[in-house]
């Protein structure tokens, strides 16, 4: 049990989590991890000891920083100390944000401005935390954080843009009016691929429409999410507002499936695995509250016959194998056309030898671990169902002897296009190419996307990678994707309920559709 007296416990635990999960030996690296999240932390105007002790939720100093349940991995069984945090946790965040749907929109976009500006600051530094304790590669990380600062450039142009119409009434003196509305408070639940970008889209967004939040973010990835909590309670602290506006438990399932079922999570954002994103979908259904779902994505790139390759190569390679596979934008399939089918191969093998793998902190890598050893068990049990499904691996298919959870990047090619693998998603980097006959060329096809009947895909992309999306674009997928949309566009929609307000400026009481009661 970590207490607040033993605060380097607490790190050594944290430094132990990061090994434990992706693997990486090196004691430069996990007193790195803790130079980071100390300087994240303890750089703020609190004193270090303070913060520490806030980070144990024990902080008793003026300036409270957001709520935080904190737990390591030896305290899961504390499940009773942990409702009793979660609930202090949620009370915090509900009335934090009766203060903050108060505020202008405008006023909510500066403080998220500021909140993007003190990433911008420590942008590398976060970034470095983001590969230590995820495995991702230095420049990922930095990107994610990157995405993050973008999507808050964004939100501050909305926090002035938000509005609904004024629609004809077909009554005499009557205003038809929408008005959008906060929902209240937004659970955020985020996976471990992403822990920094994915949270930086909801909370972004719902910030400036009116919401607080309470982020839940991977066991594995608890230090990014203390350091970016903390980088945001400092902003809000700063602006003599609540820290709880953006409040943060760290736990595992029992919490998520706290916030699944709480009432009082007036919008519950989950991204993870498809599975469980249909359990937290049923839970939250089962209160009619409303989910926002970003789940598991089993994407294809589709090669004609008159594409470039020189776009292909370089674009399947950094969606295959880019964050090790561990994105829910990867490329999983890669449909050749049967003319180019054995020189793409050829050629994409190619590049895959040359791909430098290593230390993911090391500036020369471009290909780490991948973040637990259940993953690698995964990834070994799909190569080899894979094989038994009639597919040869034509590069890859191994555990690399490394210390760490290394495996080979893989591409798997003679397997049908119905085969069962080829439609699981496998969260490694393994591709099944497949190959196909027709006459449509590639600008047909894009045409097509445009057409009346367009794409039943969430993302469309066409001569880029499937991954790398821009934050301007709603972000999301359709079926098992699970059909939400988050980032950009008109996202915040799904972050405010819609009021439909018909006011009767005149002195009579007309009814609609021309009807008469009396
Ligand atoms: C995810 O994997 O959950 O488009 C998010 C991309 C990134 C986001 C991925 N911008 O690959």
């Amino acid at each position: 049990m970590l207490s607040a007296g033993r605060p380097l416990e607490l790190l050594a635990a944290r430094a132990y989590c990061w090994q434990y999960a992706c693997g990486v030996p090196g004691k430069k690296n996990s007193l790195f991890a803790l130079f980071c999240f100390f300087f994240l932390t303890s750089c703020l105007s609190s004193p270090a000891a303070r913060t520490l002790a806030s980070v144990l939720g024990k902080s008793k100093g003026p300036s409270l920083p957001p709520s935080f349940v904190l737990r390591g991995v030896a305290e899961y069984g504390a499940t009773q100390q942990i409702q009793v945090d979660y609930e202090e946790t949620v009370k915090k965040a509900k009335e934090a944000w009766k203060v903050w749907a108060d505020i202008p929109a405008p006023k909510r976009g500066e403080i998220v401005r500021q909140i993007g500006d003190a990433l911008r600051q420590k942008i590398k530094v976060l970034g470095s935390l983001v590969s230590l304790e995820m495995g991702k590669i230095f420049v990922e990380g930095v990107g994610e954080v990157q995405e993050y600062v973008d999507v808050c450039d964004y939100a501050v142009g909305l926090s002035r843009m938000i509005g609904g119409p004024i629609l004809p009434s077909e009554r005499p003196g009557h205003a038809l009016i929408e008005q959008w509305n906060p929902v209240g408070l937004v659970g955020v639940i985020t996976a471990f691929n992403f822990p920094v970008a994915v949270y930086g889209w909801n909370s972004a967004i719902a910030m400036i429409c009116g919401n607080a939040c309470l982020w839940k973010g991977a066991p594995t990835t608890s230090l990014v999410s203390v350091a970016v909590t903390r980088i945001i309670a400092k902003v809000l602290e700063d602006n003599k507002l609540p820290g709880a506006i953006c409040s943060l438990v760290c736990g595992g399932a029992d919490i998520g499936t706290a916030m699944a079922r709480d009432e009082r999570m007036d919008l519950l954002s989950f991204t993870g695995s498809t599975k469980v994103g249909k359990q937290v979908a049923l839970m939250v259904q089962e209160r009619f509250g409303r989910s926002l779902l970003e789940l598991g994505g089993n994407n294809a790139i589709i090669v004609f016959e008159d594409a470039d390759l020189n776009l292909v190569i370089p674009s399947a390679l950094f969606a295959s194998v880019g964050t090790a596979g561990q994105r829910c934008t990867t490329a999983r399939r890669l449909f050749l056309h049967e003319s180019i089918h054995d020189e793409v191969v050829a050629k994409l093998a190619k590049a895959y030898a040359q791909v430098r793998i290593g230390d993911p902190w090391d500036s020369d890598t471009l290909y780490g671990p991948l973040h637990t050893k259940e993953a690698v068990k995964m990834f070994l049990d799909a190569v080899e169902q894979a094989k038994q499904q009639g597919g040869s691996v034509v590069c890859g298919g191994k555990v690399i002897n490394r210390p760490g959870n290394y495996v080979e990047p893989t591409i798997v090619t003679g397997l049908p296009h119905n085969a069962p693998i080829v439609h699981t998603e496998t969260f490694a980097p393994i591709l099944y190419v497949l190959k196909f006959k027709s006459h449509v060329t590639c600008m047909q096809l894009s045409q097509c996307f445009r057409k009346p009947k367009g794409s039943d895909c969430g993302i469309v992309n066409v001569n880029i990678p499937t991954s790398g999306a821009e934050i301007g674009g709603a972000f999301g997928g359709e079926k098992h994707t699970g059909g939400g949309r988050e980032s950009g566009s008109d996202s915040w929609k799904l972050y405010m309920r819609r009021s439909t307000c018909t006011i009767n400026y005149s002195k009579d009481l007309p009814l609609a559709q021309g009807i008469k009661f009396q």
